[in-house]
């Protein structure tokens, strides 16, 4: 027999607001747990107490919101807390970690989203993670104006979602040129289609990045 990795794997979900990120990352947890893996579910930001706060400031409109700046740091202050607290430690007791959003997410919106610098988000982010990276990051990959029809299905938007098309489609374009820049890592999904027909898809990405589950 195999003896167990000592080390998890990161799996993330990329994409824009309404691609069906959260409900694929619940469905692709749930389906790695049956398949008999220890696995922990999160997301970004939020996936601390600390994030939840966090996460409170970021998506509720108010009447100060925050300037591009310091819009990044609140969200590099959640994900050093989310990485501390809870993905580094399930990665080193050998869970697959599942976690909606990451890295990828805070170069494309406050990167290629708010014009940014992207090597200084990507130096401030390394500093914010420690320089950890996904094993395996699944780009749900869908029209934008389909995102948001279902986006408007789902009711109110938040202070990012309110954001237009026009900042959907530098999202996309973002996300491709960073997949294609790390082929390894990425696996483009299309996210049209019922959920069912979207999950067979993340599965068969999952397995063929990682044979192994698939047993
Ligand atoms: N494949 C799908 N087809 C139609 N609606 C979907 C699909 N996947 C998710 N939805 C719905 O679209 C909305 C956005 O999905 P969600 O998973 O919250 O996206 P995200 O987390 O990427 O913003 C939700 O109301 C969800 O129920
Ligand atoms: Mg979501």
């Amino acid at each position: 027999m195999e003896p167990p990795p000592s080390h998890g794997r990161l799996i993330t979900l990329e994409g824009g607001d309404g691609a069906g990120k959260s409900t694929q990352a619940n469905l692709l947890a749930a389906r790695l747990e049956r398949a008999g893996n220890q696995v922990v579910a999160t997301r970004e930001p939020g996936g601390t107490p600390l994030g939840q706060e966090l996460r409170r400031l970021l998506v509720t409109p108010g009447d100060d919101p925050p300037v591009a700046r310091a819009e990044l740091l609140l969200y590099l202050a959640d994900r050093a807390q989310h990485v501390a607290r809870v993905i580094g430690p399930a990665l080193a007791r050998g869970a697959w970690v599942v976690c909606d959003r990451f890295t990828d997410s805070t170069l494309a919106y406050q990167g290629a989203g708010r014009g940014l610098d992207e090597a200084q988000v990507v130096g401030l982010s390394g500093f914010a993670t420690g320089d950890l990276s996904p094993d395996l990051t699944l780009w749900l990959a869908l029209d934008p104006a389909e995102a948001a029809r279902r986006r408007a299905d789902r009711g109110l938007a938040d202070r990012l979602e309110q954001e237009g098309i026009a900042f959907q489609s530098r999202l996309a374009t973002c996300f491709a040129r960073l997949a294609a820049k790390e082929p390894e890592r990425w696996r483009t999904v299309a996210a049209e289609g019922d959920v069912a027909t979207v999950a067979a898809r993340v599965w068969a990405a999952v397995a063929d990045r990682f044979p192994e589950v698939a047993g």
